[in-house]
């Protein structure tokens, strides 16, 4: 959508018939702040639109973005198979000197084997194959694609990189950096970014825990950290740890290419590792508020795996429903707009489209997700409606002096314990 902003013509096409119907009526699939905007803005002035047959949309194509998803296998490989799957028709329909992208998040040395399939199924055209991986956040989509503050293209002859530097152009006149490498680089670059993201999250979870049984506050911390210009204060904020589709797959991932590569790369098991122990964490604060969970009801608040979407993938809060679940809880969840992605996806986790209602004659409130909504939640309200007025702050998002002077418990991730105060 980003590409047709900028001026370009772009034609989407996807053998989903049901999807291709849904976004040329100008209707987004899922949510995504300022998305569905921008959609009906670009269908409206055709400059995108959305096809299935890949002939008619392939032939005069200059550029072809490859964007399907590459789940993990069960060995913790990237699964190839969409992008092989769409690579074919790419290599069949396109004619002269196409540029074809990898977009999605791939291992490390796929071009090589994109470059030999195209070359093998192509007769007619000649390809130049292109990395130029995607940083974008979820919920923050839009002005991240907007605004990137660098886009990295990896590819090899100059009349690659001149086509990507006309199809960015005004991006990169408006400030963003062009990096402009090989591609194994570049491919091997959006690994260790999105590992060493994930490892800052995981390294403060793992502080926190030290925190907590020191009595310092986390928060605290990680701002004196963050106050080191060379380490810096983003994704330092401890809590349940990471969700979403890309760091659980993508540091699998680089950690199996590790290992094929010859590298045994541990610290990124134990990146994973450090993320599951913040679940435990925060279940076992909720164990102690409540001395036993069986038979009581927890209520949760926010069930997305981050704010400002709806996507449940991974999510930090289904796992902690799964566990409170599993220890015989009754588990009520809420999310301003996850609500129904998560009750398909967990059966026995009852949900509410209302906070109150979700709260009425919970045991344990906990604070899941950090939707700003959250904040402004009436305390006396909600401590009037709950069977006990306790607080797990699991992404200590929530004014802990107004939450007590509310007659709430307050219990946030990194801190010592209220029992210990
Ligand atoms: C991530 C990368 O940031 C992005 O560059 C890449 O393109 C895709 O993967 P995304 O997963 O959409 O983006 O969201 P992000 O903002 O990175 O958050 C990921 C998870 O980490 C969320 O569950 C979030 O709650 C958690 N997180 C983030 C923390 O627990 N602590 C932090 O300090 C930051």
């Amino acid at each position: 959508m980003t590409l047709a902003h900028l001026g370009n013509r772009v034609v989407a096409v996807d053998t989903d018939e049901a999807r291709v119907t849904m976004l040329r009526n100008g209707r987004v699939p899922f949510f995504e702040p300022g998305l569905q905007e921008m959609l009906s803005e670009e269908v409206a002035a055709r400059r995108v639109r959305f096809a299935t047959d890949f002939a008619e949309v392939l032939a005069d194509a200059v550029v072809a973005f490859l964007c399907m998803g590459t789940p993990p296998r069960a060995t913790g490989d990237v699964n190839l198979r969409a992008l092989e799957t769409s690579a074919r028709p790419v290599a069949r329909h396109v004619r002269g000197r196409v540029i074809v992208v990898e977009k999605s998040t791939v291992p490390a040395g796929t071009a090589i084997g994109l470059r030999s399939l195209l070359k093998k199924e192509g007769q007619q055209a000649q390809f130049e194959v292109v990395s130029n991986p995607e940083f974008l956040r979820e919920g923050s989509a839009v002005n991240d694609d907007l605004h990137p503050p660098r886009i990295l293209i990896g590819a090899e002859p100059e009349y690659a990189f001149e086509v990507m530097r006309r199809l960015y152009g005004s991006l990169v006149a408006a400030g963003a950096s062009l990096i402009e490498t090989d591609i194994v680089t570049a491919e091997l670059a959006k690994h260790a970014t999105n590992a060493f993201l994930a490892l800052k999250i995981s390294f403060i979870n793992g502080v926190a825990r030290v925190c907590e049984r020191l009595g310092a506050e986390v928060r605290d911390v990680a701002d004196l950290m963050g106050s080191d210009p060379r380490i810096g204060r983003a994704f330092l904020d401890a809590g349940l740890g990471f969700g979403g589709s890309c760091f659980h797959k993508d540091l699998l991932a680089f950690h199996s290419l590790a290992m094929r590569a010859g590298y045994e790369f541990p610290l990124l098991l134990e990146v994973l590792r450090l993320n599951d122990e913040a679940v435990d964490s925060v279940l076992s604060t909720i164990e102690e508020a409540l001395w036993s969970v069986s038979g009581k009801t927890v209520a949760l608040l926010g069930l997305a795996f981050k704010p400002e979407t709806d996507d449940i993938r991974f999510s930090p809060a289904l796992r902690l429903a799964e566990r409170l679940l599993d220890a015989g809880a009754d588990v009520v969840g809420h999310d301003p707009r996850a609500t129904e992605n998560a009750r398909a996806a967990l059966g026995g986790l009852r949900t509410n489209d209302d906070v109150y209602t979700a709260c009425e004659g919970a045991h344990c409130l906990v604070l899941c997700t950090e939707w700003e909504e959250f904040r402004s939640l009436e305390l006396g309200r909600l401590a009037g409606i709950v069977a006990d007025p306790i607080l797990v702050d699991g992404r200590n998002f929530l004014n802990a002096a107004e939450l007590r002077r509310a007659g709430f418990s307050y219990y946030p991730v990194g801190a010592k314990r209220e029992a210990d105060s």
